[in-house]
């Protein structure tokens, strides 16, 4: 049976970005056949957080935002990396295998560093610790954005690298999946979306300021009855992301951009049909997000649960993992 793993760091309000890249996949992958293990990045977020009460009330947003974008803790076990610690024990395990130039050719670390996040040790290991999350479990699929293929790359390495030091095979390969579109949705500004651009757009926030969220899209200054180009305005292209390119209210919208209809179609026209799209796509989500935030002990018994499950079968990893060193007797 197939595992699937990942994970997203709780950094801050999930977004538009996050939903079409990362939990969207999640969502769809629970099927019966598939083992699935989603978790929130806490100890990835301590390489950046420093105020304890945000990074506790991110990580039960996050999980808050996962049961109501459809994660099921019935089919998915979903837990805090924190609950696990011997997720750290893997990664120092795995950094004593890890030569320097694999973490100095990651481009993250330097992304994180232009973004003017500030070094610190933590920050470089990333992918360690990442590589720790995925072996953990013995993961064979990881959905994830396209941002994040190296650190899978990086993965498999370690895997290989542990394998052949101690002459085991403690640790299985495993594979990236993109969703179906792979596309990075741009923010409000163009750019792409990302809670660190401070340009995303929260599908959980209620409707009046989510319209006003999305009418602030920017746009360039083409009229109503000039023809438009799909493929680089931000409207169009989160549109399309969230409901898909054979969504026939996007084939409208596109044929609209190309031929404005008699009397003009203007950027209001796409933001007005950009907005309805939102509430439809996530009526349901936002419906039963709802219904969490007035039932808080629905998210601890799934965090309860789910940490069990996952300490259960990480721990036996680990178990091997130590054996293969010789730290066992
Ligand atoms: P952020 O850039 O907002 O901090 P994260 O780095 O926490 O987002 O990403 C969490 C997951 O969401 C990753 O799998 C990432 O690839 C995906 N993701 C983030 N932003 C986007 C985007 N704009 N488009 C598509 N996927 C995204
Ligand atoms: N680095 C990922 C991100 O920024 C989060 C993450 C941490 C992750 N550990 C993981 C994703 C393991 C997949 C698998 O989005």
């Amino acid at each position: 049976m197939p595992r699937i793993l990942s994970g997203v760091q709780p950094t801050g309000q999930l977004h538009l970005g996050n939903w079409a890249g990362a939990i969207r996949q999640f969502v769809e992958l629970q099927q019966p056949g598939n083992e699935v293990f989603v978790f929130v990045a806490s100890y990835h977020a301590l390489t950046t957080l420093r105020d304890p009460a945000v990074l506790r009330d991110n990580c039960r947003q996050v999980v808050t935002d996962y049961l109501a974008f459809g994660l099921d803790p019935a089919r998915t076990t979903i837990y805090l990396q924190h609950d696990v610690p011997e997720v750290t024990e893997l990664h120092w395990l795995l950094s004593c295998v890890c030569p320097n130039h694999l973490m100095d050719k990651a481009v993250s670390y330097k992304d994180k560093l232009n973004k003017g996040l500030s070094a610190n040790i933590g920050l470089y290991c990333y992918p360690i610790l990442q590589a720790a999350d995925i072996l953990g479990p013995q993961a064979d699929i990881v959905p994830v954005g396209r941002d994040q293929v190296q650190h899978i790359e990086i993965t498999r390495d370690l895997a290989g690298m542990f394998n052949h030091a101690f002459s085991c095979e403690v640790f299985r390969q495993p594979a990236y999946r993109l969703s179906a579109t792979a596309e990075v949705l741009p923010g409000v500004d163009g750019e792409k979306m990302s809670k660190s651009y401070g340009n995303t757009i929260d599908p959980f926030q209620d409707e009046k300021a989510l319209r006003k969220r999305v009418m602030g899209i920017k746009t360039d200054s083409k009229g109503m009855d000039d023809a438009k180009d799909p493929a680089t305005c931000p409207v169009f292209r989160i549109a399309k992301g969230v409901a898909g390119a054979d969504d026939p209210r996007i084939i409208d919208l596109e044929r609209k951009y190309r031929e404005p209809p008699a009397g003009g179609f203007g950027y209001g026209h796409a933001k007005q049909a950009l907005f309805e799209i939102l509430l439809d796509v996530f009526a349901e989500s936002r419906r039963r997000r709802a219904e969490l935030m007035a039932d808080p002990g629905a998210v601890d018994a799934c965090l309860r649960d789910g940490a069990q499950r996952a300490r259960a079968v990480i721990s036996q990893t680990v178990a091997a993992a130590r054996a293969a060193t010789g730290l066992s007797a």
